[in-house]
């Protein structure tokens, strides 16, 4: 981590023109913002920059437009946003970019922000390519990656571009994410428990490969874990199972008992015989034929919450249960509301990830607390799975 040019809090950057990659994808419905987190959160650094005088040029993608303009995945929302917030002058800008771009960009004064048109827009984008890479980075004299979440992208603005600015850096909520997963992969205070949750092993498996290797529990819930059960040969109904997932379970016990690492299971569950009804508390060997699994069950929330409690180091990614409906969603509540307690009370490391997990936590009534909430999610796996992210790469 240490090799990873971050940028430097004292640089004289008055004047200089620097182009920030953030991520601004945030849920927009009929051109209104519906959940500014991503935001937010970027507004800080922004305001910085804005008072140290640079000429800011921010770019960002929004959904996955495939090079096409698509009016609903225009950033107009999001620059009305700035506008409103920002106390500076705010443009922007939805051109194509040519040799003459740059001079396009030539009115903008120390201080003031010019927002560039959804980046993906442009099929080169996501193709990295070398000569789109190049215009863009003769945007800027300093380029700044604070986009974690769209950094396991090897895309133009988040890859190739550094190829073609004098000077790259990691920026302020980048640092924050990564220094985040590394108190639970590598400066860890141990015992350190993951709970992994979410539908699908197959997209998790090399997730769960890495941490086995390097962490002490590891908790499946979610229907993730009905794959489990069915290895362990329990019926599960009419649950959300995967196909051959046997020998993929068989390496991870295999792997976890070589590792030390101890693998936990539900022990029980909330089941409903559709996604919209009631839920009936089972044991495993109880369920029926029509039954769907949609929740942990009481003493497996019991047993979460124990090693919770006894942990130095909590990573939570994935909810436990079907938490849309408020019927299935007490085990994924009652995990959230356990780990902010030992958050607050002893100091617990606690770091979320993943967009369900998120929208899970902010259903609850209660205020929560964790150390880190990380709103990627693709890039919040792949570092987790111990790769090198391209964007990250690239800053070194
Ligand atoms: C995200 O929402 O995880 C990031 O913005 C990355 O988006 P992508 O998966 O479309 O690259």
């Amino acid at each position: 981590m240490d090799e990873i040019n971050f940028f430097p809090d004292d640089l004289e950057i008055k004047d200089l023109k620097i182009i920030l990659r953030l991520d601004l994808n945030v849920p927009i419905k009929n051109k209104v913002i519906t959940d500014d987190t991503r935001l937010t959160l970027c507004l800080p650094f922004i305001n910085k920059l804005i008072e140290k005088k640079a000429k800011v040029i921010i770019i960002s993608h929004l959904g996955r437009p495939k090079g096409i303009n698509i009016p609903e995945l225009s950033l107009i929302p999001i620059y009305k946003y700035l506008k409103d917030v920002l106390k500076t002058n705010v443009y922007f800008f939805r051109g194509a970019f040519d040799n003459e771009t740059d001079k396009k960009f030539s009115h903008l004064k120390g201080g003031e922000v010019i927002l560039i048109e959804n980046i993906r827009f442009f099929k080169e984008e996501t193709e990295d390519d070398h000569n789109f890479s190049k215009k863009l980075g003769s945007l800027g004299d300093i380029y700044i990656n604070d986009a974690f979440s769209c950094s396991h992208r090897k895309q133009a603005s988040v890859h190739n571009i550094t190829k073609f600015v004098k000077k790259s850096y990691a920026g302020p909520l980048l640092k924050k994410e990564i220094t985040a997963i590394n108190l639970v992969i590598k400066n860890k205070k141990e015992p350190v428990t993951c709970i992994i949750g979410g539908s699908k092993i197959s997209t998790k498996i090399n997730v769960l490969t890495n941490l086995i290797k390097k962490v002490n529990n590891l908790i499946i819930v979610g229907a993730m874990a009905n794959n489990f059960f069915v290895y362990k040969k329990f019926k599960v109904g009419k649950s959300l199972i995967e196909e051959n997932t046997k020998e993929i379970i068989k390496d991870i016990y295999k792997e976890a008992e070589s590792n030390n690492c101890e693998i936990l299971i539900p022990e029980d569950c909330m089941v409903g015989t559709d996604f919209d009804g009631i839920g009936k508390n089972k044991s495993l060997d109880d369920i029926l034929d029509n039954e769907i699994i949609l929740d942990i069950g009481s003493n497996t929330i019991e047993n979460i919450q124990k090693k919770i409690n006894e942990s130095n180091t909590v990573l939570w990614n994935g909810p436990a249960g079907y938490f849309e409906n408020e019927n299935f969603s007490r085990g994924t509540l009652s995990i959230a509301e356990n780990i902010s307690k030992n958050t607050i009370e002893r100091s617990l490391i606690s770091v979320l990830g993943g967009g369900d997990t998120l929208a899970a936590v902010n259903k609850s009534n209660n205020k929560l607390s964790f150390s880190h909430l990380s709103t990627a999610g693709g890039a919040f796996l792949e570092y987790l799975e111990g790769k090198d992210l391209p964007g990250i790469s690239v800053l070194k």
